[in-house]
């Protein structure tokens, strides 16, 4: 099966973890006889400085005739994150119906835990992607006058939030049969009690699962202090962004935390990106840790159909950690390169 993957490096760090898991993915296709056709796209801020664009004005048309669409980061320091984010992240999670972020976060070997207790986490999140607090309704006014204000309006449909909640029922099935749901229907008033009717009624369709509504203030830190109790966790876009950094660090660093944004009936492509950004404060030194990449090109290759090369690819990245090489933000020292290779000949060793 031929897949033709577009491929958006972006910037900073992006530019380096891309090349890493590009190329443990090629070792990957060979073994598992899979033709994975790489089609390099540069857009990102070098992109947006020539043109003023992040995306050409036909870059979704060009997007949508791929199998996936395998994404590093975007973000530099000399450009508002606003346009690099809705420039190019945003327009593709919608145009494409990529509604739900899916963000797993699990103990993996050889990486130390910083808690104290090493228990083993295995989670996951979905997050809503299409629309809530990342919404475009709301303005400025009075710019630069004393009386200056911003106004900022979350959005939510039953819509929206059914079919979240719906996949994250449907996720749970197949694994513990626990959903937490993360709100604030405490502090806010209209939106979150809504969410949690729609959730409520959704998950009530499966009587074989239990729900659990938790505010987000004290689910950020019980996921602090017993994380290993989660399995499944619904949240809207916000809640959804900030949790999963906070998981993805919890469970050792969020360098390792790898995401999917699924169009789940596959009307449209889906798009693979680590949790990370761009990490201005290390990128051109080659010490990232390109795990968060490889996994996302992992959760890439199950849903292109592949789950047994899926498998082997996360057998070697976690044999590569088991073996002790580590980058620096698991206190380690291998470079970005050194770890590639390692999972590389970890690869090879599980074939
Ligand atoms: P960040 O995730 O880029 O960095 C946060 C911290 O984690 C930094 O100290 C960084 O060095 C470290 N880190 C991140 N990934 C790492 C890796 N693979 N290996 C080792 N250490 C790693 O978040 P930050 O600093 O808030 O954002 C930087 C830029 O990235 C901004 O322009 C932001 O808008 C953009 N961004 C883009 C995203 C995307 O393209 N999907 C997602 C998040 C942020
Ligand atoms: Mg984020």
């Amino acid at each position: 099966m031929k897949h033709t993957i577009a491929v958006i490096a972006g910037d900073g760090i992006g530019t380096e973890v891309m090349p890493a898991a590009i190329s443990c993915l090629d070792e990957i296709a060979q073994i598992h006889d899979l033709s994975l056709d790489w089609n390099h796209l540069d857009w990102g801020s070098d992109h947006f400085r020539a043109t003023g664009r992040m995306l050409p004005v036909d870059g979704l048309e060009t997007l949508s005739t791929h199998s996936a669409i395998f994404l590093g980061a975007v973000g530099v320091p000399d450009i508002p994150d606003v346009e690099t984010l809705w420039g190019l992240l945003i327009p593709i999670r919608r145009e494409f119906e990529q509604y739900i972020n899916l963000r797993p976060v699990r103990t993996l070997p050889g990486v130390p835990s910083v808690l104290r207790d090493e228990r083993p986490i295995d989670l996951v999140l979905v997050r809503e992607n299409n629309e809530g607090e990342y919404s475009e309704v709301g303005g400025r006014a009075y710019r630069g006058l004393p009386q200056e204000a911003a106004m900022q309006q979350a959005l939510f449909t039953r819509h929206g939030v059914s079919r979240a909640a719906r996949f994250a029922a449907e996720l749970a099935t197949t694994r513990s049969g626990r959903v937490t749901s993360a709100t604030k229907s405490n502090g806010i008033i209209h939106s979150m009690p809504f969410w949690d009717e729609i959730v409520a009624e959704t998950l009530a369709e499966y009587p074989g699962l239990t729900l659990r509504s938790e505010l987000i203030d004290a689910l950020s830190a019980s996921l602090v202090l017993h994380p290993w109790d989660y399995d499944v966790i619904v949240a809207s876009n916000l809640f959804g962004d900030i949790l999963s950094d906070l998981a993805g660090a919890v469970a050792g660093s969020i360098g390792l935390s790898p995401s999917a944004n699924l169009n789940p009936e596959g009307r449209h492509p889906s798009m693979f990106e680590p949790v990370h950004g761009s990490a201005p404060d290390i990128a051109g030194k080659g010490i990232a840790n390109p795990i968060g990449q490889i996994w996302s090109g992992a959760m890439m290759l199950n849903q292109l159909g592949a789950p047994r090369a899926a498998a082997h690819l996360e057998a070697a990245f976690e044999a590569a950690l088991a073996a002790g090489v580590r980058t620096r933000d698991l206190g380690g020292t291998a470079t970005t390169e050194q770890m590639t290779a390692e999972v590389i000949s970890q690869i090879r060793a599980l074939a």
